[in-house]
């Protein structure tokens, strides 16, 4: 198994080489808005040792209602941004995919790009769990489909029922934590669920969900402390991001 320790690279190298969630199509969700300073955070990630990225963009009724339509001649930008400037980095995209009525109209008319191995990227909202979650999960598996879910760590209405996290794993479910979430950039809370989930073993998938550059900044402070150093091998060998697909 790859060393993390060994590697003399500044900020500390990251533990997975495979980004799988991070907003920089530009200017077709909350993430970056123009080509360049997107692929600023690409060369970014490339010295912390990422080397294959997949963006997602947001898919979200009424706010982000994207489809491969919106997605990529935004994502052509992008790829001749960092095209341009010799970038050694394997630039893809897939989406996050809110689990919402737009979500599953878009699901009936193919109008979805899923990773590699049809594994896909869902959230929940952040106010509550959507109504039908179980079922469509469980439908989405039956066509074929591996949901990862984006960030469970940030929906706060799971914080008084961790048996919740316990039911979606069992039901197949695989755990995509963000690296944020664990540099503490949202808050304590967020943090300590992630530091659980890690605990218990129920982390498949790192992500950065990288927006703009004070993600960034956090990222690499984070990537430069013990704390991350401690984390890094206690997922040791447990992280799909650079096997799964
Ligand atoms: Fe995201």
């Amino acid at each position: 198994m790859f060393n993390f320790f060994n590697k003399k690279s500044k900020p500390e190298t990251i533990c997975f080489h495979t980004d799988i969630h991070c907003h920089l199509v530009p200017g077709i969700d909350d993430g970056q808005k123009e080509p360049e300073p997107a692929a600023d955070l690409v060369e970014r990630q490339v010295t912390w040792g990422i080397s294959r990225i997949f963006a997602t963009p947001h898919v979200t009724q009424d706010t982000f209602e994207n489809t491969p339509a919106t997605i990529e001649p935004a994502f052509a930008r992008l790829k001749e941004a960092v095209s341009g400037r010799g970038t050694d980095v394997e630039l893809y995209h897939s989406a996050e995919y809110r689990i919402d009525n737009f979500f599953q109209r878009q699901l009936k008319a193919g109008a979805i790009t899923p990773f590699p191995g049809n594994y896909i990227l869902v959230e929940n909202s952040f106010v509550q769990e959507a109504w039908n979650f179980d079922k469509l999960l469980f439908d989405l598996r039956l066509q074929g489909m591996k949901p990862i879910l984006a960030h469970p760590e940030r929906y706060a209405y799971y914080f008084k029922n961790h048996d919740r996290y316990k039911q979606i794993k069992e039901a197949g479910i695989l755990f995509q934590v963000n690296l944020l979430s664990l540099a503490g950039f949202y808050n304590k809370e967020v943090k300590k669920v992630a530091e659980s989930l890690v605990e218990k073993g129920w982390v498949d998938f790192l992500g950065t969900d990288m927006h703009h550059a004070r993600h960034a900044d956090a990222i690499e402070g984070y990537l430069s402390s013990k704390e991350y150093r401690r984390l890094a091998s206690q997922l040791d060998g447990h992280l799909l991001n650079d096997t799964a697909f």
